[in-house]
């Protein structure tokens, strides 16, 4: 079924930014019958998605050609055929810069692009996390100025967070709660029109402030709980006792408890940025967030932590660290995907090479570091082999990728510090939590 519109409209929504949020939408959008547009500004992404092969290691490229199948997707880079929809959502990055305030450049530029195609009676959705009052202030002045045309009066505006868990195939678009604000309580309407066809629950809050701010608790309680069990690490470790038992055991609790777990450090796009998007916005209201910047610093330590317990490993076995070649195993931010953005292995793999280990790296997910990405780029991944295993001193595990033989690990490995918790303590090797 697809929303009535002018016969000269082609689309029922344009998804501007095809990547972890945007893709799932599109093919969430077609999977409910909807004719869909998506667009994006990278060449080579879209070249892979018309030819049905997933850019996403994670999502399977079957998914994207039964979709082309249907004849209700297409892909494009050309900005101009946005006047072809009926809708627009955006979902395109929200980085931080190098002094940790927000990047709202991609939202920026999207809107711009949107702009000269706005019509009355369109609707923009801005998917993107960022702070309060960005879609109501920023996105917004951009609309308006391009195109001439009222938020709220002339096109609708809405902002609506995305709750996708990539590599969790039992978080689906449809299943998955989706929390609408408007600018205005018929933008609100509208936009919930739209989601309708593709989510079961929707969960409607006063405006886009609202629901922007949504997003970031979300976030920011995952980025504080998991701060504060990597600090409950610490101290349990120092009084000998095993943070994950005490953390399953906990967790037998039928109320009042969510486990959370320790790590070698928060990655990925959302939870190590997001929080600051909010330190960042309130700094306007003359105030600060010293819970959010507390959690940064413990999450932010975790590394050196890491690294710590492998030199003093090391150098209880009379070893030092300068000259020993280490392992690291997983890069992405978390298990089974392939995306490494602000993963905590680089950071480790950093300091390693600072003190003259030779590093080298293990994940099936990521077989090559992208050019152009961070200093280790072009590096490729070790191939999966107990002679070649055999040939490092030590291995750290930072990302527990489910099928990883950590039995074959610790049989060819002597030391291994496992910061997830994954390697049976049972086998040949040292193996010490951090
Ligand atoms: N990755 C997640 O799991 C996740 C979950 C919830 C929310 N989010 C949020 O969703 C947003 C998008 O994140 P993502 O992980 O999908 O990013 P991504 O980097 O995977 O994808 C973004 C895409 O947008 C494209 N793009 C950038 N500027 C553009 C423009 N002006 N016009 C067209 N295309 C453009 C990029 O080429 C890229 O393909 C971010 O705000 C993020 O915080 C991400």
């Amino acid at each position: 079924m697809t929303i009535p519109q002018p016969s000269n409209l082609h689309y029922d929504v344009t998804i501007v930014g095809l990547g972890y949020v945007g893709i799932p939408l599109a093919l969430g959008f077609v999977e409910a019958g909807l004719r869909v547009l998506g667009l994006d500004t990278d060449e080579g992404r879209l070249r892979e998605l018309q030819h049905g092969h997933s850019p996403l290691a994670h999502l399977p490229s079957e998914k994207i050609a039964r979709a082309l199948a249907t004849g209700r997707l297409h892909f494009t880079d050309d900005t101009d055929r946005i006047s072809e929809s009926a809708a627009v959502v955006i979902c395109v990055p929200t980085p931080l810069r190098r002094h940790q305030d927000p990047d709202l450049s991609h939202i920026l530029s999207a809107g711009e692009q949107v702009a000269p195609h706005l019509r009355r009676g369109m609707l923009v959705s801005l998917e993107s996390s960022t702070y309060p009052g960005t879609t109501r202030e920023e996105l917004r002045a951009v609309l308006e100025k391009g195109s001439g045309l009222k938020a709220g009066v002339d096109f609708h505006l809405a902002f609506s967070p995305e709750r996708e868990d990539p590599g969790n195939t039992d978080s689906v678009l449809r299943h998955v709660p989706k929390v609408v604000g408007g600018l205005t309580p018929a933008c609100l309407e509208r936009a919930l029109e739209l989601y309708r066809h593709a989510v079961d629950k929707l969960v409607p809050v006063k405006d886009c402030d609202t629901a922007e701010a949504v997003k970031l608790t979300e976030n920011v309680f995952r980025f504080v709980n998991i701060a504060l069990v990597n600090e409950l690490k610490r101290i349990y470790t120092l009084m000998g006792i095993d943070v994950w038992e005490v953390i399953n055991a906990a967790k037998t609790k039928p109320y009042g408890f969510m486990p959370f777990y320790p790590g070698p450090g928060v990655g990925g796009h959302c939870i190590p940025i997001d929080p600051y998007y909010l330190t960042w916005k309130v700094r306007e209201y003359g105030t600060d967030t010293r819970f959010i910047e507390l959690a940064g610093q413990i999450n932010r330590s975790m590394p050196y932590y890491v690294v710590n317990h492998l030199l003093e490993a090391m150098n209880a076995a009379g070893r030092a660290l300068r000259g020993a070649r280490v392992l690291v195993l997983g890069i992405a931010y978390k298990p089974g995907v392939s995306d490494d953005r602000e993963s905590p292995a680089y950071p480790i793999m950093d300091l390693l090479r600072a003190k003259g280990a030779v590093v080298e790296y293990y994940d099936p997910h990521i077989p090559r570091i992208v050019p152009g990405h961070n200093s280790w780029s072009g590096h490729q991944s070790i191939a999966w082999r107990a002679h070649e295993l055999a040939t490092f001193d030590a291995a750290v595990v930072c990302t527990p990728h489910p099928g990883v033989k950590y039995a074959e690990l610790a049989d060819n490995v002597p030391l291994i510090i496992d910061a997830c918790h994954v390697v049976p303590a049972d086998r040949k090797a040292n193996v010490v939590a951090a």
